[in-house]
């Protein structure tokens, strides 16, 4: 299975399976689904509410643990040194796991330095493997950066044929930061699944839109974590080794990107006010 090399020196797989609104009590059968389809990386997060189900489908999965990826993400409320120590702890435990291979800051919210220090230290105690962020954009994504020892390893975007991150593709390469898309699928938003432009070529290659977008992205050395809760789909995404693009379908694509994310603007004030107001009603971490 293709890889990625973090700035850390460590592996990790270029194609992951995402957990994000699969229920708790769901999780563990997804996810059991997913390595059994041959998924060897999961990403979750403390607001998901289901670290607990990937943690028992990796441990009933009877798969050595060197050979698992596991990332997650610790969420707003949990922000600053203190909790985010706490909240990391947490996540071990409900991962049943000795160490995260990647943990996230999820949303560039509250206090995101002190849940970054408690990272680094997590790090440095080998509770985690390599650590980044999640949403970061601009100015907020150098600032960070600079000011912070451990360079983040990734940076989690929405990222897809709409939206292909250029302006941040150029931004982390000094810091070694890898980029990780989010609904690489674009949830199938902006009519992805019915675009005549991704079929043709699809067609070409014997493929379906899916494998053309998770293709186009890895070979642009961007990590993938679509979600499909249909087995035949887990399997399909993942099988993207046995074919390549030519320059010209490469270029096609490239033409495809509006420049803009489709779910979630991170530098638009108004998201941050909703998703705050949204945590302080629903917080998890309290
Ligand atoms: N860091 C963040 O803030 C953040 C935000 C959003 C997501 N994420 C992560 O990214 C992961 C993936 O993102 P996402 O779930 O939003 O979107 P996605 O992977 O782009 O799209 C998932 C949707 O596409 C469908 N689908 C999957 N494979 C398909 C295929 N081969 N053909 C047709 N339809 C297909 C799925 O439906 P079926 O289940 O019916 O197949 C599902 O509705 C999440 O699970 C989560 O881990 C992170």
């Amino acid at each position: 299975m293709k890889t990625i090399t973090l700035n850390n020196g460590v592996e990790m797989p270029a194609v992951g399976y995402g957990v994000w609104q699969i229920a708790p009590e769901a999780c563990e059968r997804y996810v059991s689904e997913a390595l059994a389809a041959g998924y060897r990386s999961i990403d979750t997060a403390q607001a998901y509410y289901n670290e607990e189900g990937v943690g028992n489908a990796l441990r009933k999965s009877g798969i050595p643990r060197e050979k698992l990826f596991v990332t997650t993400k610790v969420w707003i409320s949990n922000a600053g040194d203190e909790k985010a120590a706490r909240s990391i702890d947490e996540s071990l435990r409900r991962l049943q796991t000795d160490y995260i291979d990647l943990l996230l800051v999820h949303q560039p919210f509250g206090d995101y330095y002190g849940t970054y220090r408690a990272m680094e230290k997590a790090c440095k105690a080998g509770k985690v493997r390599a650590i980044g962020l999640s949403n970061f954009y601009d100015a907020r994504f150098v600032d960070l950066a600079e000011n912070m020892e451990v360079k983040p390893a990734i940076v989690q975007l929405e990222t897809h044929v709409f939206c292909q991150q250029a302006k941040m593709r150029e931004l982390v390469k000094p810091y070694g930061t890898r980029i990780m898309a989010w609904s690489p699928l674009a949830r199938g938003m902006n009519g992805l699944f019915g675009n005549g432009t991704l079929q043709a070529i699809a067609d070409r290659h014997g493929k379906d839109i899916a494998q053309i977008c998770l293709k186009f992205l890895t070979d642009e050395g961007i990590a993938v974590i679509p979600q499909s809760t249909r087995k035949e789909r887990m399997a399909s995404n993942l099988a993207i080794g046995d074919f390549e693009l030519t320059d010209e379908e490469r270029g096609m694509i490239r033409s495809m990107d509006g420049g803009k994310p489709l779910a979630a603007d991170f530098n638009d004030p108004a998201l941050a006010k909703f998703l705050l107001d949204y945590d302080r009603q629903f917080n998890p971490g309290k």
